[in-house]
């Protein structure tokens, strides 16, 4: 007999989306990344050439990307600073490239690039090497573009990944930040032992965090189904919590169509408070503990101009049911992770969203996989 496959359904692994697939693949993807890289106990970048002296003498980072790639180099920015104690400054790409930045061969540029061949970013990387800086880039495609034209280059295994909206790449472009992170940190001296085996471990349970949150996807779907006709999204967070809010804001936008918007939440008093009316969704990411209360006073605050708000903290931050209509939780974990736990539930919010409203998911309106015009 004639089985008429459906092939796309075969390719999605039985999911509906591959962008379903894909965010499902995140603890294998995020494994995939991070187990070849520690040994022993140790984490080896073994395919690096730069060198520990040169590490030593950075005197500065520079983080190069676009869109969701670019977000992953706001959550770099805080924890390369906090462990590296190296400044660093991020730029999107297409900017970047018409400053006029002080470079030289103590600066580090990390770019970071799904694809590889994202127009921007590979002329921004070509830039500053001209000025002779010194580049590392985190990227997806084996052999790309900008994999082939950097110094060194460290792949993420997430595999390919089709939807147009990145989720297991940007998971994947993360766990690199934190082996970086943790690997720059030991070899400049700013980690004791007893830190470093910490952190790794850390690490080594990241996926299984990730998969516990991918396990209760209900409670999420019920919020989608609450919020899909709503117009206006803000997401507003923190220190880490901010560079979340941007990707929030982002997947939101890109797949159902929905305004949004990413806010320092400390920026809300300074003009955007006044667009909050009557039912104005808030979305406030309040994950970090030392800036728990600030976040509180911040719902407060939007509560009071009528908005509704979706909190998204760590699950023994109970008390912020007192002021948030709605919440979600994510296991505990290291604060340098969160990010990569915060996610999953803002992926899937976006997910369940656009499937509702009955959008083309994996290729929205008027977007690229790979932007590789200018
Ligand atoms: C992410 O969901 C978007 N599709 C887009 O912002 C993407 O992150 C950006 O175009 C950068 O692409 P790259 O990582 O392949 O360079």
């Amino acid at each position: 007999c004639h089985i008429d496959w459906d092939i796309s359904a075969a390719e999605k692994g039985g999911y509906q989306h591959f962008m379903a697939k894909e965010i499902m693949e995140q603890p294998k993807a995020v494994r995939d990344t991070i187990s070849p890289r520690i040994q022993d106990g140790k984490i080896v970048l073994d395919n690096i050439t730069l060198t520990a002296e040169q590490i030593k003498g950075f005197s500065k980072i520079f983080i190069l990307a676009c869109g969701s790639a670019y977000h992953v180099g706001m959550v770099a920015k805080y924890i390369l600073e906090k462990f590296a104690r190296i400044p660093v400054e991020v730029d999107v790409a297409s900017e970047f490239r018409y400053r006029h930045p002080i470079i030289d061969d103590k600066v580090l540029v990390l770019v970071i690039s799904q694809s590889g061949e994202t127009a921007d970013t590979l002329a921004a990387l070509r830039e500053a090497k001209k000025l002779g800086a010194r580049t590392l880039s985190i990227v997806n495609v084996v052999g790309s573009s900008i994999a082939n034209d950097s110094d060194d280059v460290i792949y993420t295994w997430a595999g390919p990944e089709i939807a147009v909206a990145t989720t297991k790449a940007y998971s994947t472009q993360l766990a690199v930040i934190y082996l970086l992170a943790i690997y720059f940190a030991d070899l400049l001296g700013n980690l004791s032992k007893e830190d470093y085996a910490y952190y790794v471990s850390q690490l080594q349970e990241l996926p299984d965090k990730i998969a516990e949150i991918l396990s209760n996807k209900e409670h999420i779907q019920f919020l989608a189904s609450q919020f899909f006709n709503v117009k206006d999204v803000f997401f507003i967070g923190r220190n880490l919590d901010y560079a979340m809010s941007l990707e929030g804001s982002l997947k939101l936008k890109e797949i159902s169509y929905i305004h949004s918007d990413a806010y320092a939440a400390g920026e809300l008093k300074h003009g955007t408070i006044s667009l909050v009316e009557d039912g104005t969704l808030v979305v406030a990411l309040a994950t970090q503990n030392k800036l728990f209360d600030k976040m509180m006073s911040n719902v407060k605050e939007v509560k009071a101009r009528g908005a509704v708000v979706l909190g998204l903290t760590t699950e023994k931050n109970t008390k912020i049911e007192q002021e948030a209509d709605h919440t979600l939780y994510i296991p505990e974990m290291c604060e340098m992770m969160l990010p990569s736990l915060a996610v999953v539930p803002l992926q899937l919010f976006a997910y369940y969203v656009a499937s509702m409203k009955g959008c083309d998911i994996d290729k929205p309106r008027n977007l690229a996989k790979s932007v590789t015009v200018e």
